[in-house]
């Protein structure tokens, strides 16, 4: 079976965390634009969604789901997104498809994180998945000069600018044996926006999808 299968899968043992008349949290990604086509089914049973992305936009609006300002829609019930990379507390790295700032707010401002992914995401350390770094512009270098401080090699994302301006840095070779702390330590850097690792705030669940069916992690 093929990852897309795979995550297809995954996308669509979502819906069963969908609750009537409420607004959804939706992420960025391939995965979740299987969620978006399987949500785009039931679109009458929900008021709308929040987008993490520009690209998520775009693709709900096309499905004629209604997408709402986070700051009108106040606490959602639920965010659904997938990862680059997850490890058995849940933790995650994310954002290779750049839209890791509006996917931690987002998540942040959510009761329950259900994350979906294909079984290759699922890692026991995480860090193989160069880490994405969201950073101001004016602090491209200095920020680059902290992270190889810290035993990391930035690499500038080409040609990429984020929904909110800003660039990547895509960091490789971390040793992220203590995710949290990481979060922690390199949100505390001056120009960073944000960071990709998302393990202060977990997923709830996992829905990995499989060969022979959905895993479910909690
Ligand atoms: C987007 O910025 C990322 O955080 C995605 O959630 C992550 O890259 C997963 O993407 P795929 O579902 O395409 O693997």
């Amino acid at each position: 079976m093929s990852s897309d299968e795979m995550k297809k899968r995954a996308a669509a043992a979502a819906l069963e965390y969908v609750e009537d008349d409420t607004v959804i949290g939706v992420g960025t990604g391939s995965t979740v634009n299987y969620f978006i086509e399987a949500l785009s089914r039931i679109k009458h049973r929900i008021e709308g969604a929040v987008s993490s992305s520009e690209v998520t936009t775009q693709r709900l609006k096309a499905c004629k789901i209604p997408v709402l300002d986070l700051n009108a829609a106040g606490l959602l019930p639920l965010y659904v997104d997938g990862a680059d990379e997850i490890n058995r507390q849940l933790q995650m790295i994310k954002g290779g498809g750049g839209a890791l700032t509006r996917e931690k707010i987002v998540a942040a401002a959510s009761e329950r994180f259900v994350c979906i992914a294909d079984q290759s995401k699922l890692v026991d350390v995480l860090g193989t998945f160069p880490l994405p770094v969201e950073v101001i512009p004016m602090a491209r270098s200095y920020v680059g000069r902290e992270l190889l401080k810290r035993g990391g090699q930035p690499v500038l994302r080409e040609n990429f600018i984020t929904d909110n301006g800003n660039l990547i840095l895509d960091v490789y070779n971390l040793a992220i044996l203590e995710p949290s702390k990481l979060e922690a330590e390199l949100n505390n850097v001056a120009g960073v926006v944000t960071v990709g690792l998302f393990a202060r705030r977990p997923a709830d669940v996992l829905l990995l999808g499989m060969a022979d069916g959905v895993r479910v992690l909690k």
